[in-house]
């Protein structure tokens, strides 16, 4: 799966599109890892590194982000509602992690990445759009 950031997913704020844009970056090295399993290249580790890199990175994100929603006094329930869905999304990735999935690397990578290009993108756009008004 080829993964690529879209103009279309810019909000216009500077320090969080170039995180969005990073967390783009971090899922094509994952997508990467594909072509390499395709040619039955053991990639379990690599996936390890990456994974954690993005959940880290992820966390740093999402926490910048919520600072950035309180400091500018974003609607409360609008904050609490993005802040779980922020939640599920770490526990999601933390699942992923923690599965076992030595067999069938190519599927199980290209199902994560999936989820993962899915949630980004709809979440940018359904949800981030939302504080767009209020950030600038
Ligand atoms: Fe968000």
């Amino acid at each position: 799966m080829v993964v690529k950031w879209n103009d279309k997913y810019m909000l216009g704020i500077d320090e969080i599109d170039k995180q969005h844009k990073h967390l783009f970056e971090i899922a094509s090295e994952v997508g990467g890892l594909t072509k390499d399993i395709g040619n039955s290249i053991d990639c379990y580790d690599e996936y390890m590194v990456i994974l954690k890199e993005l959940i880290e990175y992820t966390i740093y994100h999402f926490d910048y982000e919520e600072k950035v929603m309180k400091a500018n006094n974003y609607n409360e329930d609008d904050f609490i509602v993005h802040q779980f869905e922020h939640k599920m999304f770490v526990k999601k990735l933390e699942k992923f992690a923690e599965e076992d999935f030595d067999e069938n690397q190519y599927e199980n990578i290209n199902n994560m990445l999936e989820f993962l290009v899915n949630w980004i993108t709809h979440h940018i756009l359904e949800t981030d759009i939302k504080y767009c008004g209020v950030i600038k």
